[in-house]
C-alpha cells in the first residue's frame, strides 16, 4: 500500500496497557476500563483513518492474559464476542479491514466462527487493515512459524520465517506505541518490532485520545531511521534505507 502522506507511520502497533487501573481509580471493577478501551479503540481507529495510516496492530489479549483472575478473562471474552456484533458493521462502513491475530484453538468455536464472519465480511476493505492481536505472544508466533516451515520440510532462514509470521500480511510496525506508563514489550511483535520507533505514553489507554496519538506521530517523525547505515548514508539523495526483508 502506497504511503500517501510520508510524515505519518505507515503501519502503528499499540499494547493497550491502563485499563485496569482507570476502573479502579474510580472504583469501578476491571471490566469497566476494558469497556472504556473498547471506546478508546473505536476513537483510535477512527483517528487512524482521518491520518491515512494503513495499519494499526493492537495488543488484546495476551498468551498469558489467561493467568488473569477467570471473571476478568471471561468478561474479556464476552467484551470480544460483544463488540464483533457490535462493531464490524461499523469497521465495514468505515473500509476497515479486520484481522484476529493469534491461537484461535483455545477460544470458543462461537468466537471463532465470530472471528471469521468478521474477517470474510471485511476482506473487500482497503483503507485500514485493522490487526487485532487475540491470545496472541511474540513467542507463540515464532514458534508457530518455526513448526509451519518444520512441517513442510523448509529450511528456517530469516525470510522463510519472515514470510510464515502471523503479521506476513503487512509490513513491519513503523512505530509502536505503549500506554499505562510501563517500559517493556511484554512479548508483543517481538520479531516485528526489531526496527520500530518505540513510543510510550504515560497516559492510561481509556484517556489515550487524538492529542496523544498526535503526540506519539510527533515524536516518530523526531527519529532518524537508519536500519543499522549511517546518518549519511541515509541521508543521501539516491539512497533509502530498507528494513523489510525483500
Ligand atoms: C491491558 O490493561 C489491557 C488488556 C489486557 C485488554 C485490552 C483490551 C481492550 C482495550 C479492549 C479491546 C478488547 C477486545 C476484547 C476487543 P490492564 O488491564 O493490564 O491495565 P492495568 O495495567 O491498569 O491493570
Amino acid at each position: 500500500m502506497a504511503l500517501t502522506h510520508p510524515d505519518v507511520p505507515h503501519h502503528v502497533a499499540i499494547v493497550m496497557d491502563g485499563n485496569g487501573r482507570w476502573a479502579t481509580r474510580r472504583f469501578l471493577p476491571r471490566i469497566a476500563g476494558h469497556k472504556q478501551g473498547v471506546d478508546s479503540l473505536n476513537r483510535c481507529v477512527r483517528a487512524c483513518l482521518e491520518r491515512n495510516i494503513g495499519v494499526l496492530t493492537v495488543f488484546a489479549f495476551s498468551s498469558e492474559n489467561w493467568n488473569r483472575p477467570p471473571e476478568e478473562v471471561s468478561g474479556l471474552m464476552e467484551l470480544l464476542a460483544l463488540s464483533l456484533s457490535r462493531e464490524v458493521p461499523r469497521l465495514n462502513a468505515q473500509g476497515v479491514r479486520i484481522h484476529f491475530v493469534g491461537d484461535r484453538q483455545r477460544l470458543s468455536e462461537r468466537v471463532q466462527a465470530g472471528l471469521l464472519q468478521a474477517e470474510l465480511s471485511t476482506a473487500g476493505n482497503h483503507r485500514l487493515i485493522f490487526n487485532v492481536c487475540f491470545n496472541y505472544g511474540g513467542r507463540w508466533d515464532i514458534a508457530q512459524a518455526a513448526q509451519k516451515l518444520a512441517s513442510r520440510g523448509e529450511a528456517i532462514t530469516e525470510l522463510s520465517l519472515d514470510r510464515a509470521m502471523a503479521l506476513a500480511h503487512v509490513p513491519d510496525p513503523d512505530l509502536l506505541i505503549r500506554t499505562g506508563g510501563e517500559l517493556r514489550i511484554s512479548n508483543f511483535l517481538l520479531w516485528q518490532v526489531a526496527y520500530s520507533e518505540l513510543h510510550f505514553s504515560s497516559k492510561l489507554w481509556p484517556d489515550f485520545d487524538d492529542a496523544a496519538l498526535d503526540e506519539a506521530i510527533a515524536f516518530f517523525n523526531t527519529r532518524e531511521r537508519r536500519f543499522g547505515q549511517t546518518s549519511a548514508q541515509v541521508n543521501a539523495p539516491d539512497k533509502k534505507p530498507n528494513a523489510r526483508i525483500a
